[in-house]
């Protein structure tokens, strides 16, 4: 099948894609912030491909952890989280140019209402009891703790193996939901779904914890109030990992509007830390299947940014602030950085030094450097026209080649498998390829070969260049989207070609698009060289 059917087709059901919403107990960090700019390159990118995407991130704002956020800087868990939303996470996703079409929070009436709903609704069923539990909780992780789930600390203390703090001794009367009846049903979707779960590590941890026998959930909480209440039993908070799920559906209009979630839900893929796996891949398909609804495409969990062997986070202080890191090496490079450097999936370390050494070696170096070489001698030897090919050989087939292969190979990567680093492995080869056809062919000094062959052979050769650095600014967009259109603008692409957006990135391989006599320019360096690392 050509790669382009298989995608969705405008009017067809919209590409919904979503990030954690995240807890506002703190500022966000490096963690929060890969997550939701993997989020950002998989929307830009299939919108790149036509398709209708629906993108999706927000705040998580009740539960325990917020409430004692909250007390312990003398306000109230409301005012608290109005200041952490509207002074911290928006403005940072703005500075990172995140561009989610939603932004739910999970205090808003519009999901409150509709949480109230679907747990009555639930109720009604049958599918929720009162019942008892007693167990160790990590209010870090909002979760009633498995023996499993535990270290121990210094004199035996229990800890959560993620927070690394105690665990609390949780004794409560509460609603329960039978997540237990759901295992096989559960099994049996993973078995006939293969990528519901990805990568393979996390399947295999999701199946082999259903395949150990689920517990009933507790879905209530009545020792403190910061929640949204239980409708039937006002004394209980609904818990907060129900109501922060089902904002994946409340966003999408469930319960409100209808024709907008048919067209959206459900999600084709939850982008989620692996530290919330079983939450995304257990409890919300269950609570779907026990509604009704349809389950979503895919849970993809990617792994931790690591701090010296541990995962960054906020409660253990690690958190390294994004713009700390933008303000040296710019917002698109950061967007870049961690998804070329890391497998998406696996656990990665943030250095400075491999930061600076990428940056000067392949952004710097190996992709501006051509930008700017071949837009200055476009300048120098045709006045800033683009000149056309009129002598084509082996040469620019095997450039065509290679880019054939990479908008083959980065489609795949990054549009399907989420393999963000081998997709901007695959474009980066091309940007290798293209300086070292440049190299070989030397047209600074074709361009002193007066003759008519040795003008010609000059014109190919830098109209070939340019068509190929035409094509990175279409493929590089969703992952660097300022540094795109900047390198758009030096090409002077808009004329012929239109807005950069509108490029589809199944179309970037054929060949010959930007017209001759394109206003070349030497634009702004795209890559400026770094400044001594700050103290
Ligand atoms: O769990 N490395 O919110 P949260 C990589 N509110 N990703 C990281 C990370 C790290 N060191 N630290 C955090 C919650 N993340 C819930 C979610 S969803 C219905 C409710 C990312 O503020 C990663 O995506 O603790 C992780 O799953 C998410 O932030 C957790 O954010
Ligand atoms: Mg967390």
């Amino acid at each position: 099948m050509a790669a382009t059917e298989e995608h969705a087709e405008p009017g067809g059901k919209t590409y919904y894609v979503t990030t954690p919403i995240y807890y506002v107990n703190d500022a966000p960090h490096l963690g929060h912030a890969y997550t939701t700019v993997a989020g950002d390159v998989l929307t830009r990118w299939h919108r790149q491909r036509g398709e209708n995407v629906w993108f999706l991130t927000g705040t998580d704002e009740h539960g325990q952890k917020i409430m004692r956020t909250a007390e312990a800087n003398g306000v109230t868990p409301q005012a608290w989280s109005d200041k952490l939303v509207e002074e911290s996470w928006r403005p940072l996703w703005q500075h990172l140019n995140i561009a989610n079409d939603d932004f739910i929070r999970t205090t808003e009436a519009r999901h409150t209402d509709r949480v109230q709903e679907f747990v009555q609704d639930l109720y009604d069923k049958g599918e929720i009891y009162k019942g008892g539990y007693e167990g160790p909780y990590c209010v870090g992780c909002e979760e009633y703790k498995l023996p499993g789930d535990l270290i121990e600390g210094e004199g035996g203390v229990k800890l959560c193996a993620i927070h690394k703090t105690p665990v609390e001794i949780l004794k409560e009367e509460n609603y329960f939901f039978k997540l237990s009846e759901y295992g096989p049903k559960l099994l049996a979707h993973y078995e006939a779904n293969p990528g519901f779960v990805q990568p393979e590590s996390a399947r295999n941890e999701v199946l082999n914890f259903v395949k150990q026998g689920l517990q009933d959930l507790s879905i209530s909480r009545s020792t403190f109030d910061w929640g949204v209440p239980v409708p039937w039993d006002e004394k209980h908070v609904i818990y907060v990992w129900v109501d922060a799920l089902l904002n994946y559906a409340t966003a999408a209009g469930y319960g409100a509007d209808q024709a907008k979630f048919d067209a959206t839900f459900p999600a084709d893929v939850h982008l989620v830390g692996k530290d919330i796996l079983r939450f995304h891949a257990i409890i919300w398909p269950a609570m779907l299947m026990a509604q009704g609804l349809p389950l979503p495409g895919k849970v993809a969990a990617n792994g931790w940014l690591m701090v010296g062997g541990e995962k960054m986070s906020k409660s253990n202080l690690t958190g390294i602030k994004p713009q700390d890191l933008t303000s040296h090496f710019g917002v698109d490079a950061y967007r870049w950085y961690f998804l070329r450097a890391i497998a998406f999936g696996q656990d990665g370390s943030f250095s400075w030094e491999d930061f600076s050494a990428r940056y000067t070696s392949e952004l710097a170096n190996d992709y501006g450097n051509l930008a700017s070489r071949v837009a200055a001698m476009i300048g120098k030897y045709y006045g800033g026209a683009l000149p056309e090919a009129t002598a084509e050989g082996d040469a620019e087939q095997a450039v065509r080649d290679g880019l054939t292969k990479a908008v083959t190979e980065a489609d795949r990567r990054i549009g399907e498998e989420l393999d963000f680093a081998g997709g901007i492995a695959a474009i980066f080869d091309f940007v290798k390829q293209v300086n070292g056809y440049l190299t070989e062919q030397e047209p600074w000094k074709v361009a002193k070969d007066t003759s008519d062959a040795g003008q010609a052979r000059l014109a190919t050769v830098l109209y070939t260049a340019a068509e190929a650095l035409r094509a990175c600014a279409v493929l590089l967009n969703s992952v660097m989207p300022d540094t795109s259109q900047k390198l758009w603008e030096s090409l002077g692409a808009a004329e012929g070609l239109g807005a950069l957006a509108d490029q589809r990135v199944q179309d970037a391989a054929v060949w010959g698009q930007l017209p001759v006599g394109a206003k070349v320019t030497k634009g702004a360096v795209l890559f400026p060289r770094l400044e001594e690392k700050p103290a």
